[in-house]
């Protein structure tokens, strides 16, 4: 479909960008696909902004002495009114090779400017019909649908402010995921407001775990465990060595602790308490995390009864750790105890901050995977609110992004720093997404696209209730509390 005229404004067209004058009745939107030709080819772009220009308007000294309505009244001032788009160019389509190329030519002035169609748009952008279907391509009826391997190998980031979209987000993933027939993968959330557990009315290959029950095994609990934990001295570490014993008890060991008559004991036996106090050491391992991951299923563990921010990051820590270390066993030696696996973390910013080197056990083992996953087949999807926040190492190994609202300025800055697929011209969009749009970006697909994302089946994402709706909610209760009191008054007259 024909939209508009290549025109030549300032220094484009160029090889980055060029404009186009939108033909009368064509209809171009911001985010669609458009192609002109020139010698290279087909120049593939997307309309980044939209500009509406009026000659007779474009001296305010004489709009100002006539007034709009005077010029009107004298002049065919609507004839003149056109809209220009601006289109960035991402890539080539050649004449000469079926491969995509670098724009080394700029659009010629005077061409057509057409629509893609979804045939030449598939191809190019690399959508794949059997892989991950996010929603819908602005502008077009197109299902973007990204390759598995693409979009987890080398990890994915999914950046927003609050509200914006996120967890729905993470849901269409998960859904697609259970929908496989075909090169089923294991998935693990990490669910810090208990928002996935209704995932398990979705299907019955969703396993909710709840955290309270978590236990690390007294007998996983040496001296390299527990330092891990609570970075000990040498001092410290040479007396646990000396008294652990895996077969006794955990207040067997306490006792030992409080027994030994050295300085380092002390801080030993309180660490110890503070674990204790947690619940967390029990004679068993719960869930056994050997068995927990199945290929084609979810475990949701929900942290959303864990008040204290420590234990949090220790469960997550621990099953981390257990986990990257039984999928390593799985890939040398060819075991089927761990299958490829992609970890969801929610609030990913406060297991893994950029800041804040005192809780870092986490962290170690996100940045650890975030390195080393994809040997393994092994990958994280970071998702966070703060991006400013999250460990820079953590992040800049995502090689896919998905960018939803951002109106925080720092994190603007922060993203554009840290990403090599974020330009002007996509910081500028990310204020003005609405909830539930956004632009994936990177190793996933062959370009950046602007993407409608559908809406999870679920149904509503977020656990609490808004002000209003709460507060209706009270007043109901009260209400029936009230009726049933008056009745029962009605009942004994
Ligand atoms: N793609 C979408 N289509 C329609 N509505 C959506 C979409 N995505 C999100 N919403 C709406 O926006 C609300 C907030 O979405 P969501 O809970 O996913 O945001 P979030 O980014 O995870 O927020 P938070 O940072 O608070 O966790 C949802 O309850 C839902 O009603
Ligand atoms: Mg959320």
């Amino acid at each position: 479909m024909e939209l508009g005229t290549v025109v030549s404004v300032g220094d484009s067209p160029n090889t980055y960008e060029y404009y186009f004058v939108i033909s009368k009745g064509a209809i171009a939107k911001k985010g669609m696909y458009v192609y002109t030709e020139n010698e290279q080819g087909l120049v593939l772009g997307y309309v980044s902004d939209l500009v509406r220009s009026n000659s007779y308007l474009s001296n305010p000294e004489v709009v100002s002495d006539y007034g709009g309505e005077t010029l009107k009244q004298h002049f065919p001032i609507e004839k003149w009114d056109y809209l220009l788009g601006k289109v960035k160019i991402v890539g080539v389509l050649s004449k000469t090779s079926p491969k995509r190329e670098r724009a080394s030519l700029p659009p010629i002035p005077g061409n057509s400017v057409l629509k893609c169609d979804d045939v030449i748009l598939k191809g190019f952008l690399g959508i794949d019909e059997r892989g991950i279907s996010l929603g819908k391509l602005f502008g077009h009826n197109l299902e973007v649908k990204v390759n598995l391997t693409r979009l987890f190998q080398k990890h994915l980031a999914i950046l927003a402010m609050s509200g914006a979209g996120k967890s729905n987000l993470t849901k269409v993933i998960i859904e697609e995921l259970l929908k496989r027939k075909r090169g089923k993968i294991a998935s693990l959330i990490i669910d810090v407001h208990g928002e996935y557990s209704g995932l398990s009315k979705f299907s019955k290959d969703v396993v909710v775990f709840n955290a309270r029950d978590f236990r690390i095994p007294f007998s996983s609990l040496n001296v390299d465990l527990f330092n891990e934990i609570y970075q000990l001295t040498s001092a410290q570490r040479s007396l646990y060595n000396s008294l652990w014993d895996p077969t006794i008890t955990f207040d067997e060991f306490l006792n030992r602790i409080s027994r030994a008559e050295k300085k380092s004991a002390e801080p030993l036996l309180r660490y110890l308490l503070e674990l204790k106090s947690y619940n967390l050491i029990g004679e068993e391992e719960n869930p056994r995390i050997e068995d927990l991951l199945k290929p084609g299923s979810c475990v949701v563990l929900n942290l959303l009864d864990i008040s204290e921010f420590k234990k949090m990051q220790i469960i997550v820590f621990y099953l981390l750790k257990t986990l990257f270390f039984l999928r390593r066993i799985s890939v040398r030696e060819q075991k089927r105890i761990v299958p490829p696996t992609v970890v969801f973390i929610e609030e990913a910013h406060n297991f893994a901050r950029s800041f804040d080197k005192s809780i870092g056990m986490a962290k170690r083992q996100i940045e650890l995977i975030a390195r080393e996953g994809r040997k393994f087949n092994f990958s994280l999807c970071l998702i966070t609110q703060r991006p400013s926040h999250l460990s820079q190492t953590a992040l800049s190994q995502c090689s896919s992004q998905i960018i939803l609202r951002i109106a925080n300025p720092n994190d603007q800055k922060f993203i554009s720093e840290m990403s090599e697929y974020v330009d002007n011209t996509v910081l500028r969009e990310l204020p003005s997404l609405g909830v539930g749009e956004g632009i994936v970006l990177g190793e996933c697909l062959n370009a950046p696209v602007f993407v409608k994302f559908r809406r999870s089946s679920i149904g509503k994402t977020s656990v609490a209730l808004s002000f209003e709706e709460e507060a209706l909610a009270w007043e109901e209760e009260e209400r029936k509390v009230i009726d049933t009191y008056l009745d029962s008054i009605d009942l004994e007259e």
